[in-house]
């Protein structure tokens, strides 16, 4: 089963997927911004990788898609604790131009929205760097909390940089969707479709209606 947004799809990776992300992992800019390793990565190295973690029930490692680009980048579900319903999150978009166009939001949207209501999870765990804004909106927006901060814990471009750590319960989704009504706006959804159609059809017959009284009147 792909995993909905309100208009990206999260499916499975595949062979055909390794290219883009190991571009991601050679990507300079991109790397700065997560905590990732970032040794040089050849593509044999990735296809390996993939090889290897085909049976993964632990990590799951989704590609972001959107209607009009296909494959734009990734968004995971790692260490998966079954028994502590615990998982850790994180999303990588390749290109700089499909950034700020609200894919980020609806991946981790569905992102909980999986987690929480299809795997049963209680808690999602994240990152980020204090520098990193596109991040920490982002995660703030969709309901995360920032937990504390690891001090000195990554070592990148010679210098220390201290992690915020940060995290999502279920209970703060619930909250979330429920204020803001996330869902309920879906254009996935038939019955928001159909509910559009009514109001269209309602509008269309008040305009006629008011028309007729006018020329009437007149
Ligand atoms: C973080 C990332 C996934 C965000 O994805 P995105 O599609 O650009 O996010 P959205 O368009 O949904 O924007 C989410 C919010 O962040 C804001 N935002 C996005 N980029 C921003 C930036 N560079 N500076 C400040 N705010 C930013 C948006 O305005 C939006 O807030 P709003 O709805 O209040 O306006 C994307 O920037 C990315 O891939 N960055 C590189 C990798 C990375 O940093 N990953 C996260 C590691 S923790």
């Amino acid at each position: 089963m792909s995993i909905k947004g309100k208009f990206v799809t999260l499916r499975q990776m595949s062979r055909g997927d390794m290219q883009m992300i190991c571009d991601m992992f050679n990507d300079p800019e991109l790397e700065d911004l997560v905590v990732g390793w970032a040794f040089p990565l050849s593509i044999e190295q990735q296809q390996q990788w993939f090889e290897k973690n085909l049976s993964d029930n632990r990590n799951f490692r989704f590609v972001i898609e959107t209607p009009e680009d296909g494959a734009v980048g990734i968004a995971t579900l790692i260490d998966i604790d079954w028994k502590n319903r615990r998982a850790a999150h994180g999303i990588k978009l390749a290109n700089v131009e499909r950034r700020t166009k609200g894919i980020g939001t609806d991946a981790v949207m569905a992102i909980m929205r999986y987690a929480f209501d299809e795997l049963g999870l209680h808690r999602l765990d994240g990152s980020w760097f204090d520098f990193n804004d596109a991040s920490k909106r982002l995660y703030t927006k969709c309901g995360w909390k920032a937990e504390g901060v690891k001090r000195e814990y990554v070592y990148k471009r010679g210098a220390w940089r201290d992690l915020t750590v940060v995290g999502v319960l279920e209970c703060d989704y619930r909250k979330l969707v429920e204020k803001n009504g996330y869902w309920r706006q879906s254009v996935n959804n038939p019955m928001v479709v159909m509910g559009v159609y009514i109001q269209i059809v309602d509008f269309r017959l008040f305009a006629y209606l008011y028309s007729n009284n006018h020329a009437l009147a007149a």
